[in-house]
């Protein structure tokens, strides 16, 4: 079941591959974690990144979070879900001209900036559209996030924000200019982050450099401390709570006096969603181990390929008997192609649906048509009742750009 609604009947409705998602769970996990930093002024903005779909986006938007977006086409999400873009701020390492114009010319929030180049390009466009841009300076602490490397990007070997010295240079020769303003500092040491060091070191990093900048003059609006907050993908494994994650950044940003500004993507989103998945065939190798092959792959679940993410898998309605040792593979035409290796599952028959859990955060939104193969639909469960909230692409969505 997710909520109260089969989730045999809803695949049973719409076809699989299918990703659902909670709309009670994704509410719910918004509302903690605000909770959590009750005590200090704060904002969530929610990192589009993490699930990009329009309905998944609105009930942020009705939750009172705002948005963090990643790309010109991230703004336009946050702004068709209904965010201001005073409510909007705009991070990336390699922003293009277009991207700033946009950014600059709606008035975002903030412009999470990366690099002294990209500072004197917005102050460039600022100038030339005759408005004032509100930027934030993205500092690499040079922390280690302690999770997978590809998703690590505090540290000084990645390619993400400046130096606390650069960002201090950088920030106290371009206060005073008139179409800039530096109104806040960013920090994101990396994403799926299980404990509270890494947190606390990059939040400390950018409070510090706060207090120095404040000694001198510079009077900042607000700290951005990212996302990162880690979920249990593995049922035993250990994370911090919400409530941790707070103890850890709430009292190192506290003396600074400034607004909290918070990107949580994975950690609201993650445990609301599961990837659907039918069984198209079973093979038997010599040793006994079991091949499950399933109707979803790493075209609608790169995670696994990308970074030998670990999910958990089910079988929707577990038939009894002796659990079967398998590999649960994907029909697309890589080896990489495996949602899960070396698993126990109930046996299990061709036709037979399984559920990938914790696939609401970057499952869908990390789709592609490789093998010529139509995205997934998604479907918001709400209670008994539930719906359709972005089709099945057909072949003819697919390839209607070829021209
Ligand atoms: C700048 C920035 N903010 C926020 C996030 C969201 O991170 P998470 O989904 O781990 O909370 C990311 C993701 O890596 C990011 O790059």
């Amino acid at each position: 079941m997710c909520e109260e609604a089969s989730l045999s009947a809803i695949a049973e409705a719409v076809g699989t591959p299918l990703h659902v998602y909670s709309r009670g769970e994704l509410r719910a996990r918004v509302r903690a974690l605000d909770a959590a930093f009750a005590a200090y002024p704060h904002d969530l903005h929610y990192a589009i990144k993490a699930n990009a779909t329009l309905a998944v986006v609105r009930e942020m938007r009705a939750e009172g979070a705002h948005a963090d977006a990643n790309s010109g086409g991230e703004i336009d999400v946050a702004l068709r879900a209904g965010f201001r873009p005073d409510q909007i701020v705009f991070t990336g390492v390699g922003k293009t001209h277009e991207e700033l114009v946009r950014a600059i010319t709606l008035g975002l929030k903030a412009i999470n900036a990366e690099s002294p180049g990209e500072m004197e390009r917005i102050d460039a466009i600022a100038r030339a559209h005759g408005t004032c841009a509100r930027v934030a300076v993205r500092v690499n602490p040079d922390v280690d996030a302690g999770s997978h490397p590809h998703i690590s990007t505090g540290s000084r070997a990645n390619k993400f924000g400046m130096t606390p010295a650069q960002a201090h240079a950088m920030v106290t020769s371009m206060a005073t200019r008139d179409h800039l303003k530096v109104v806040g500092l960013h920090v994101h040491v990396g994403s799926q982050i299980t404990s509270a060091d890494p947190l606390r070191q990059g939040a400390a990093a950018i409070a510090d450099l706060a207090m120095t900048l404040a000694t001198e003059g510079v009077h900042l609006e607000h700290l951005d401390v990212g996302g990162g907050l880690g979920i249990p993908y593995q049922p035993d494994q250990a994370v911090l709570s919400a409530d941790e994650y707070a103890a850890a950044v709430l009292p190192v940003v506290r003396p600074t006096g400034l607004r909290l500004i918070l990107e949580p993507g994975r950690w609201i989103t993650a445990p609301a969603g599961v990837l659907l998945t039918r069984v198209v065939d079973l093979k038997t190798q010599e040793e006994g181990r079991v091949f499950v092959i399933v109707d979803a792959g790493m075209t609608d679940l790169l995670r696994p390929a990308l970074y030998g993410a670990w999910h958990g898998i089910e079988a929707v309605e577990p038939r009894d008997g002796a659990h079967i040792a398998c590999d649960v593979v994907g029909p697309v035409c890589e080896t990489s192609d495996t949602l899960g290796k070396e698993r126990e599952l109930p046996p299990v028959e061709v036709g037979d649906l399984l559920a990938v859990r914790d696939t609401g955060a970057y499952g869908a939104i990390m789709a592609s048509n490789y093998n010529r193969r139509p995205m997934a639909a998604e479907v918001m469960v709400d209670g008994a009742g539930w719906r359709v909230v972005r089709r099945r692409q057909t072949v003819d969505d697919m390839l209607q750009w070829d021209v």
